[in-house]
């Protein structure tokens, strides 16, 4: 089979890493794809941008593609997926229409209300007086998300009324947002898990909830990123596993299979466990968020760990035919620390050479930020320049693997966080 992975971060290197897994798979292109899906087995890059959807479809029919995978959600929202179907193309992801739920904020509050999962309190406003409003009158509005996508630069969660008024200056004034509806939030408090799911649009499959590590810098301080690092299995979604599992997946299954819910690809579902002040010691799984694909850095995390085919589970989901069992873990552990350039995320780095040590067995990186110039020479070319994921029997060998691996980097230019997977050293116990 030939398959096309559309995107070229590290979430894409993963993608076609465990595609090239398959004995099922004959080649991958990855478009634009980066340093490390060009030196990938089975894989080679091909130069067209994500999102020119006609170069895409008339390189997928010059190739005769079996199976188009879409990584990023700009190419998704843009209606990549409709576009492809129509022309013939078998196609990973959901439609443009079904993509609304990461695209709209708004939408997914509705979709969240309307299915009766619980959610931050909210109210929308389409202007900055309306909005306004809201915060002033209610003392719960702590939270202003831009409605649209924003690459993760659209949420400002803040201390105060203040604060949440100079968030809607900067929404509604500074010309950094062309999006200008708000969704307004309760502010909850608690840890955060990212469960991806497959959806063939009958069945929801979760995959290994897996925990980001959104802020900058060590305790998670310092601005919001694309995800510092990630690690895989988590003990806090095991100790929660019948309160998600009934508060979260059960409804989604069930609106699959009443029609009243529509949805193929990856369901990546935001969880919050809030500790409800009324409910001492009682941890509520409130979903804060969907995006309608792979995370970035949980796909690097979890794909390491996957025993199964991914090529048939991602093809089952094409065609309605995803078992409930089609996915196979592994009982080991995966911590993944993203290397970044030193400024990200104000600036990335472009054009550095780059020189990284050995991987062994027990540790696998991930280019993101990375290409290979015309004679061959690895040199960066991004914020998050590349991903060490640490594999182990347990999470305090894995992380000791990755950060190993990242200790003979030498590269003063380009750093990472020392805290991944940190709070999670149980399975060592
Ligand atoms: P989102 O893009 O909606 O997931 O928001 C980005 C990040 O902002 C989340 O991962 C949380 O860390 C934080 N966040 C979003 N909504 C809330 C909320 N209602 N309360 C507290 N933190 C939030
Ligand atoms: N790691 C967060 C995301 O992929 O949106």
């Amino acid at each position: 089979m030939k398959v096309l992975v559309v995107g070229g971060g590290g979430r894409e290197h993963a993608i076609c890493w465990k595609l090239s897994a398959s004995t099922k798979v004959d080649q991958i292109f990855c478009t634009p794809g980066n340093g490390g899906t060009a030196n990938c087995s089975k894989t080679k890059n091909v130069a067209i941008d994500a999102m020119d959807f006609a170069q895409l479809i008339s390189f997928s029919h010059g190739e005769k593609i079996d199976l188009v995978v879409i990584g990023p959600d700009n190419p998704l929202a843009g209606g990549i997926v409709d576009a492809m179907e129509e022309a013939g193309l078998t196609v990973f992801g959901p439609t443009k229409a079904q993509a609304k739920l990461e695209w709209s904020k708004a939408y997914a509050k509705d979709v969240l209300t309307k299915l009766n999962i619980t959610t931050a309190q909210f109210a929308v406003a389409s202007s900055q007086q309306t909005a306004e409003a809201i915060v002033k009158a209610n003392s719960w509005a702590r939270v202003i998300k831009v409605d649209g996508l924003a690459l993760g630069k659209g949420v400002f969660v803040c201390d105060d009324q203040e604060a949440c008024l100079e968030a809607l200056d900067i929404v509604f004034k500074s010309g950094k947002f062309s999006d200008k509806k708000v969704v307004i939030e309760e502010k909850l408090i608690g840890e955060e898990i990212s469960l991806l799911t497959l959806c063939d649009g009958k069945t929801i499959v979760p995959l290994l909830p897996c925990q980001d590590h959104k802020r900058r810098f060590d305790d998670d301080r310092g601005p919001n990123t694309g995800g510092m690092g990630a690690y895989a299995p988590v003990q806090l979604y095991e100790r929660n596993k019948a309160a998600i599992e009934n508060k979260i997946l059960v409804p989604l299954q069930k609106a699959l299979s009443e029609g009243k819910f529509s949805f193929k690809g990856v369901l990546y579902i935001g969880i919050l466990m809030h500790q409800d002040q009324t409910k001492k010691d009682k941890l509520e799984p409130y979903v804060l968020e969907f995006n309608a694909r792979f995370g970035d850095p949980e796909t690097q995390t979890i794909l390491p760990l996957l025993q199964s085919d991914l090529y048939d589970a991602l093809y089952a989901c094409t065609n309605g035919t995803l078992a409930p069992n089609q996915m196979q873990w592994s009982k080991q552990a995966a911590c993944c620390v993203i290397a970044a350039a030193r400024d990200y995320p104000q600036s990335s780095s472009k054009g550095e050479m780059l020189q990284l040590p050995q991987t062994t067995d027990s540790t696998l990186i991930f280019h993101a930020g990375t290409k290979l110039t015309d004679d061959g020479q690895l040199v960066t070319d991004g914020g998050r320049i590349f991903a060490a994921v640490g594999i182990a029997e347990n999470m305090a060998a894995a992380r000791e693997n990755a950060y190993k691996f990242l200790s003979q980097l030498q590269n003063e230019n380009i750093n990472y966080r020392s805290d991944i997977a940190k709070r999670e050293t149980w399975q060592s116990k």
